[in-house]
């Protein structure tokens, strides 16, 4: 872990006490207090904490849930209206859990999008990175996993389009991908048998996210953050200690996003969700569009851009599995978009593709939906995979500061701190 100064005293007799045998209050105080953050963070780093706050929030609502929840395809439904009417609070329990589960893909786009503007994924923080990449694909099982236990028509047919997906390497290996299907679903078509074994594992992936989430954030810990000029801590003056400068911002930023969070549990608890899924699950009857919640929208237009089942499939994980691979692709010497003019823009421009890929996907997949979705794909790799390594090289940065002091204090202060550690 960084190496800083260390302020903490045991307060009390049983503190020092325990200081002594197993100093966990001193690492949790190096590590959560005295830690030094960037002076210049902006609110897009206060991300991090609040997700963490998500991931609470949904284990503990989940569990509750899952006191009162029947993972069985007769009773699952009707457990959830049992929740909702009859469970004391049942009705906030489960809006704040399925509300929850939208509020935290907000979260994680937010955080994402951050790191990608200011170049967090680049060294010294490729562990931390693909550690993200694997939260976020975790995340994404979870999500599928959870929209399934209502046992609604979406849960029902999302599950059938979705699983079926690996029924595509059947032209690969004929027979394989069908035999991976039935043993997903536990027998010939998604049935309570599925619906069982998904409860299961929508249990235990949170806990699974919570391990990566420490290792996470211990890698965090180890190289330090980065800043919205992307420049090293060098002197003291560029960082402060983590409490409680940084931890009143998270606070804050926290409550303005419990806020947002309240206003969907309390006025629209329904909105982020589909109204079919207050139909129960009809295996007779297919709904006429067959849409996934909407954090998985721009993946779905990249399945459905492609004419052939297994490329649009390949594409689809491809356009995931991708992110693991950028602190390699990006070849700039220069972290920060701010000061990479055409970088920048390019990476406005790909915000945009995924913006579009995601109201493509809530669209029927025909005509010029097919062709814009086909356009907006193209430039998703092309992005990651052409651009930005060949942008990295040509590009001439503009003027940076030389130091975080400096981009915030000037020139003048900047030189004082300098000198001051000479
Ligand atoms: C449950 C989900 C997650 C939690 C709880 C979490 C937690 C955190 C925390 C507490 C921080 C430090 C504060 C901050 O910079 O905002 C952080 C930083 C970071 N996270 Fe995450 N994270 C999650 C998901 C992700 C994902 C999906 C990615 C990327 C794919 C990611 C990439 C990063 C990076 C690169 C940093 C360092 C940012 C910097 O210092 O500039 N995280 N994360």
């Amino acid at each position: 872990m960084a190496q800083h100064e260390d302020t903490y005293k045991p307060g009390s007799r049983l503190e020092q006490w325990l200081d002594e045998r197993l100093p966990l209050t001193r690492m949790m105080h190096g590590q959560f207090v005295d830690f030094p953050t960037p002076r210049n963070l902006n609110y897009l780093w206060t991300f991090g904490g609040i997700l963490t706050f998500c991931l609470v929030i949904q284990i503990v609502t989940g569990i509750v849930l899952a006191m009162h929840y029947v993972p069985s395809d007769k009773l699952a439904f009707d457990s959830i209206e049992h929740i909702r009417r009859d469970v004391n609070y049942g009705w906030l329990i489960r809006s704040v859990h399925a509300v929850g589960a939208s509020m935290f893909f907000v979260a994680v786009y937010v955080h994402m999008a951050r790191g990608l503007y200011y170049g967090s994924y680049k060294a010294p923080r490729e562990v931390l990175w693909i550690l993200g990449v694997i939260i976020y694909l975790l995340m994404m099982a979870t999500g599928f996993l959870g929209y399934t236990l209502p046992w609604g028509q979406m849960s029902f047919w999302g599950v059938t389009v979705i699983t079926n997906l690996f029924s595509s390497l059947d032209s690969i290996i004929p027979g394989l991908g069908t035999k991976i299907v039935t043993w997903l679903w536990g027998g010939y078509s998604v049935s309570g048998v599925t619906l069982n074994r998904f409860f299961s594992l929508h249990y235990l992936l949170p806990f699974v996210i919570v391990g990566v989430v420490a290792l996470h954030v211990w890698a965090l810990h180890v190289v330090g953050q980065n800043n919205p000029t992307g420049i090293d801590i060098k002197t003291k003056s560029d960082s402060v200690p983590m409490a409680p400068y940084a931890v009143m911002k998270d606070m804050f930023a926290l409550f303005a996003f419990m806020l947002v969070f309240g206003w969907f549990v309390f006025y629209a608890p329904d909105y982020l969700g589909h109204a079919d899924n207050y139909i129960e699950a009809n295996p007779l009857v297919t709904p006429p569009h067959i849409v996934p919640e909407w954090y998985y929208l721009p993946f779905y237009a990249i399945l459905r851009a492609v004419p052939s089942k297994l490329g649009g499939v390949a594409l689809m994980f491809g356009s995931i599995l991708v992110l693991l691979f950028l602190p390699w692709l990006d070849t700039s010497r220069v972290r920060s978009a701010r000061y990479r003019p055409i970088f920048k823009w390019l990476l406005v421009l790909f915000f945009f593709s995924f913006l579009a890929l995601g109201y493509l996907g809530s669209k029927p997949a025909e005509g010029v939906y097919v062709m814009w979705a086909q356009i907006f794909t193209t430039y998703y790799f092309l992005f990651f995979l052409v651009l930005m390594p060949i942008v990295g090289v040509l590009e001439t940065p503009s003027p940076m500061p030389r130091s975080i002091t400096e981009s915030v204090l000037g020139e003048k202060a900047a030189s004082s701190a300098m000198a001051a550690k000479h």
